[in-house]
């Protein structure tokens, strides 16, 4: 190409902009900061030492102590936040979840432990679901018909936060994707004398085949699937009607799950609301590269920083992902 004046080639040339490293990161246009990044931790009751998960690699049930320690360097990495999911022992899980509620119950005593230890220097966020802790492995009651009873399950979950919020917590996550489960859960806190407990909402989740690996992760008692509550993955629109119902509800952030097949939600939402935007990259998204780079078929640190600049990109302010700290470490 010659243009008139007789000079050859291009005139507009992006690789201009790429030509050096210290280009490049003048004009990057996304970054991941330690303080973006939430750690996923869990705690695990009746257990003399961590217990490693097996289909997610690197990721272990923590004990008590263990949880202490691990909480302690992810803080002194400078993540954001943590967020905790119990493990309860097999026979203390009922129909209704009881330990999600109890002071005793292993999250909750496992959220009074952090919040002494670490006080205010980070965010410490509380899975706020019943999976967990009921015999059959649903997020909520069920019915006499085997269907999880929407209604029911909200004054479970109200009692829940309660108990979080009292235990702790700085932030809860509801996971379960009941209707009308913000607004029970702010009314709860609320009157319980919590206005000061702020609520992430799962806004749009996914009945997701990613989750696989987490339900190894919290020992899962579930038998079938999370269809009739989980987002239908086909649908797009429908997330932008559960973030007006949670915005509507009080919700304070807003959440996408899981976060790399659902950019495109994710970038729906971050453009459609002015709270903070959360994304949770899953146990199968981590379970993916660690598997991928240990066959030497990924670069491993170059995936992991990709994965989360893409997150990011596509508009979240905050990413939970399991490799939170040690990511915040390379960052420092
Ligand atoms: C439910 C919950 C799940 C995850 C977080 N909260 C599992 C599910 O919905 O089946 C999945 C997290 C992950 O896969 O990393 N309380």
């Amino acid at each position: 190409m010659t243009h008139p004046d007789g000079i050859a080639g291009p005139r507009v040339r992006p690789r201009r902009l790429r030509s050096t490293a210290a280009i490049r990161r003048l004009v990057a246009q996304t970054d991941v900061a330690p303080r973006h990044l939430v750690l996923p931790m869990f705690v695990a009751d009746g257990l003399a030492e961590p217990k490693p998960i097996v289909s997610m690699p690197g990721v272990a049930q923590h004990t008590m102590d263990s949880l202490r320690v691990a909480a302690d360097q992810a803080v002194a990495a400078g993540v954001g936040g943590l967020m905790l999911f119990g493990v309860p022992c097999a026979q203390d899980k009922d129909t209704i979840g009881s330990g999600a509620d109890s002071a005793d119950g292993i999250l909750n005593r496992a959220l009074a432990a952090l919040r002494a230890d670490l006080g205010d220097d980070t965010v410490l966020m509380a899975d706020t679901c019943l999976d967990e802790f009921t015999d059959h492995g649903h997020c909520g009651v069920v019915d006499a018909a085997g269907r999880v009873d929407n209604d029911a399950t909200l004054d479970r979950y109200g009692a829940m936060a309660v108990a979080q919020a009292r235990a702790g917590a700085h932030m809860l996550g509801p996971s379960g994707m009941m209707d009308g489960q913000i607004a029970a859960i702010r009314a709860a806190l609320d009157e319980a004398g919590h206005p000061d407990t702020a609520v992430l909402a799962y806004t749009a989740k996914y009945a997701s085949a990613f989750y696989g690996p987490f339900r190894d992760a919290v020992d899962s008692s579930l038998v079938g699937d999370r269809r009739t509550y989980q987002q239908d993955p086909a649908n797009r629109a429908e997330a932008l009607r559960e973030l007006e119902l949670d915005l509507a509800e009080g919700a304070d952030a807003v959440m996408v799950k899981p976060a790399m097949g659902y950019l495109d939600v994710l970038a729906d939402v971050a453009a459609s609301t002015t709270v903070p935007v959360a994304a949770y990259q899953v146990s199968g998204e981590y379970s993916m590269i660690t598997a991928a780079a240990e066959r030497g078929w990924i670069d491993r640190r170059a995936a992991i920083l990709e994965s989360l600049t893409s997150i990011r990109r596509a508009g979240a302010s905050v990413v939970l992902t399991y490799w939170a700290a040690e990511v915040a470490d390379w960052l420092r």
